[in-house]
């Protein structure tokens, strides 16, 4: 429906740059360096390495492969290779996971914007910065104020559309995330004492890993590169057909892992340089760091590009999350941009209100042990996500069939290219390694 007029990416590097940012976000930065800190860091970022390359590129491909093919967004995308089929139900999965991550996403995200002011008054060492977060998320308006502010700077973007606010706001603020990012390495790096934050995140201890560390790092990679849940078929149907897939994505991969790998550097060195603990868990970004920050020179303006640096990330992935949803609106339903986005913001704004009073008016709500938000961030990340992953896998492996995916991927040529081998991987290690993080999440939630 109304492919004539499609959006289009101007070029390759307006997909990888929107793509990109949609992959690099709070998952790289407050998720990644939490749980690589709990999993006793260097030998879990090895495995988390492995899970990206043997299972997040594959299916990187095969979604973006999905998108291109159809140029369709994931509800439609799957109703045209498989008509009259119930496998349709996969994108819906994916629209409902967008409404529920990104009412999450844009709460931290508030957190986020919220200290990248605090940052600006300066962060004093001495102070109790445990203390100042819990004010913060019990505060019952200041969290809705900056999730709300969120949420409309995503709107401004998507509003726009996918070249003039997707792809241009991208190339601004991607650049700019890394050059912040270097500065604060460097920063990281040259604190005196930085070296044994080096050592625990490059030197692996093996007799550390359990089965836990093997499903952290694959659940990690999901996430990270904004897996399983239709973001890659949108922005792949927005991918020319002059361009390749499977380059792409590994320009993608690259680049999130890089980021990943980078936000490692900039934490762990200043952590124990300034003699914290990296296991600080959720807590590490928000907590941690400001205590951090207020005892290094400099720390005020580092603190605040740290805290802009994770704002714009988390920006740049919401515009993917809304743009799953706007796309369907728009591709099934025959909506105006506008009308969807103001409409679906709207709902992902009240959506957003139960996690961000969680820790307020509705902190005595306890779901399974978790508070709101952690219950919307597990049946998303835990469920949501693999769901639509495996399910995405087993089409392709045995619905549309790996030959035609391979097709797709080599097409137009490209450096990469796709042999037989991606059907082993997409039959079998796929649909059995999904399967068993799956399998386990729920286990170990509900037993
Ligand atoms: N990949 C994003 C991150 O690492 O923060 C999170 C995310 C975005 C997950 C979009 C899923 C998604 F569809
Ligand atoms: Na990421």
């Amino acid at each position: 429906m109304g492919n004539g007029n499609r959006e289009q990416w101007a070029s390759r590097f307006g997909f990888i740059l929107a793509a990109a940012g949609s992959a690099v976000g709070l998952g790289n930065i407050w998720r990644f360096s939490y749980v690589a800190g709990d999993q006793g860091g260097a030998a879990f970022v090895l495995i988390y390495l492995i899970a990206i390359i043997l299972i997040g590129y594959p299916l990187m491909v095969t979604e973006i492969a999905i998108g291109r093919k159809t140029q369709q967004s994931p509800i439609g995308a799957f109703k045209s290779l498989a008509p009259d089929t119930p496998w349709w139900l996969t994108g819906a999965l994916g629209v409902l996971a967008a409404f529920v991550i990104l009412s999450f996403y844009s709460v931290v995200a508030g957190w986020s914007l919220a200290y990248t002011f605090k940052a600006i008054g300066g962060f004093v060492p001495g102070l109790d910065y445990e203390t100042i977060f819990v004010e913060h998320i019990t505060d019952v308006f200041a969290p809705i104020f900056w999730h709300a502010l969120f949420m409309i700077l995503t709107l401004l973007v998507i509003t726009a559309g996918v070249v003039k606010g997707i792809q241009r706001w991208a190339k601004i603020l991607m650049p700019m995330l890394f050059v912040i990012l270097i500065a604060l390495v460097l920063r990281g790096l040259t604190l005196e004492g930085a070296s044994a934050g080096v050592s625990f995140y490059l030197s692996p201890d093996f007799g550390e890993i359990t089965g836990e560390t093997f499903l952290t790092a694959l659940g990690q990679a999901f996430f990270t590169l904004s897996l399983g849940m239709g973001v890659l078929i949108t922005y792949g149907s927005y991918l020319p057909k002059r361009e390749n897939v499977s380059d792409s994505a590994g320009w993608v991969i690259g680049m999130d892992t890089m980021v990943a790998l980078l936000a490692g550097f900039a934490i762990f060195p200043a952590v124990f340089s300034l003699g914290f603990d990296p296991a600080g868990g959720v807590g590490l970004a928000f907590i941690t760091l400001p205590a951090v920050f207020a005892e290094m020179p400099w720390g005020g303006f580092f603190g605040f590009l740290f805290f802009l640096l994770l704002s714009i990330a988390a920006l740049t992935s919401a515009f993917s999350l809304l743009e799953v949803v706007v796309a369907w609106l728009i591709d099934e339903k025959g909506w105006d941009r506008i009308k969807a986005s103001l409409l679906v913001g709207f709902i992902i704004f009240l959506l957003g209100l139960p996690p961000t009073l969680g820790y307020s008016l509705l902190s005595h709500v306890n779901i399974l042990g978790m508070d709101i938000l952690d219950t919307y961030d597990f049946i998303s990340g835990n469920i949501l996500l693999p769901l639509g992953g495996l399910l995405t896998s087993i089409f392709a492996g045995y619905v549309w069939k790996s030959k035609n995916v391979i097709a797709e991927a080599n097409n137009p040529k490209g450096k990469i290219i796709f042999g037989e081998w991606y059907g082993y991987i997409i039959q079998y290690l796929l649909p059995l390694a999904i399967g068993a993080v799956l399998i386990w999440g729920i286990v170990d939630t509900f037993f």
